[in-house]
């Protein structure tokens, strides 16, 4: 009987699936990231590992799983594990792409709004007990959204969500991405633009890159320089995306007017960094797929991909695919 390890426990419409096919489980009880120790430990005797994007799963961890055969994570993003040292000892790596596209494209557009508005401070002014002036004409002014230009980096399907819910915004679309798509110009009405124009051109920049070693430091201080001094970054990719010490002095020196970030260089957020000090920011907590039905179904997906592996099949999201080369799906 194969059996999984899973570092979270995870909705039992997902952990059901697992029990119709008899494979057997066993989930991390404690609700955090369980220690490398104790995820070696665990995986030493299980085909399959599922997990979340706050496991590092490093070539350590992988040499462990002495019969790993897949490690399904319940993400899009998989920069947390280490794909080569996977596909090197054949082991697939699935994510969970497309479910999520939408719940993340809605959380970009509410830091988008809530930045341009000065949501997050105006409540915390309210809460403070401050508000003590019915209403006063330039009081707590922020920027319109209509009319404005987005700027997109990464034109991949969340970035495509994020330029549909543009329209009703009549917005103009710029967009930069490595592989341009002629067709996705006409439908969502986007220019396609070299960066350094859309970083100079755009009111609204939002980052909808994966976290590669090319896009580390996608916006550092050349980017941010290139912007309006009115502009607003939106960033609910990676944190290291974004070159936080540049971003600090770009929001505290002017150099762009705010900010909305979902993702950190390091997460949860140090009490100590100076992001923090600042009132031209929206900060959240790494909650961009976190509607209840978005995230119950990238488990289902997850715990899909773990069973087709199992089952000696291609999995429906293969992340690695070179790994079909090494082991190809047939069963054990
Ligand atoms: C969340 O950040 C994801 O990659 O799904």
């Amino acid at each position: 009987m194969a059996k999984v390890y899973l570092t979270r426990r995870i909705p039992d419409k997902a952990l059901t699936l697992l029990q119709k096919e008899n494979i057997e489980f066993e989930f991390n009880p404690k609700d955090e990231p369980p220690s490398e120790a104790s995820l070696k430990r665990e995986i030493t005797n299980v085909d399959g590992l599922i997990c979340l994007l706050t496991e590092k799963i490093t070539p350590g961890i992988i040499e462990a799983g002495k019969k790993l055969r897949v490690i399904a994570n319940i993400a899009v993003g998989f920069d947390n594990i280490d794909v080569r040292k996977a596909t090197e000892k054949g082991i697939y790596v699935t994510n969970t792409p497309g479910v999520l596209t939408e719940t993340t494209a809605d959380l970009a557009w509410s830091l988008l709004m809530a930045t341009a508005r000065r949501i997050s401070e105006a409540e915390r002014y309210v809460r403070a007990g401050k508000w003590k002036i019915q209403w006063n004409l330039m009081f707590m002014t922020g920027q319109d959204i209509y009319g404005k230009t987005l700027g997109i980096l990464g034109l991949g399907r969340i970035g495509q969500a994020v330029a549909r819910r543009s329209k009703g915004f009549n917005m103009r679309i710029l967009y930069y991405d490595e592989n341009r798509t002629p067709e996705l110009e006409s439908e969502l009405e986007a220019e396609y633009a070299d960066m350094e124009t859309v970083l100079r051109e755009s009111d609204f920049i939002t980052v909808h890159v994966p976290l590669t070693e090319k896009t580390r430091n996608f916006i550092g201080e050349k980017q941010l320089n290139l912007m309006k001094k009115t502009a607003i970054l939106v960033n609910t990719s990676r944190g290291p995306v974004v070159d936080e010490d540049a971003l600090y002095e770009a929001l505290k020196e002017g150099k762009i007017a705010g900010a909305g970030l979902d993702v950190f260089k390091i997460e949860p957020i140090q009490m100590s960094n100076p992001l923090l000090t600042l009132d031209n920011i929206v900060l959240l907590p790494h909650i961009g797929s976190a509607s209840a039905e978005t995230r119950t179904k990238m488990a289902v997906i997850a715990v899909e991909n773990a069973i087709a592996t199992l089952k000696g099949k291609v999995p429906p999201n293969l992340a690695n695919p070179e790994v079909l080369k090494v082991r190809p799906p047939t069963l054990r």
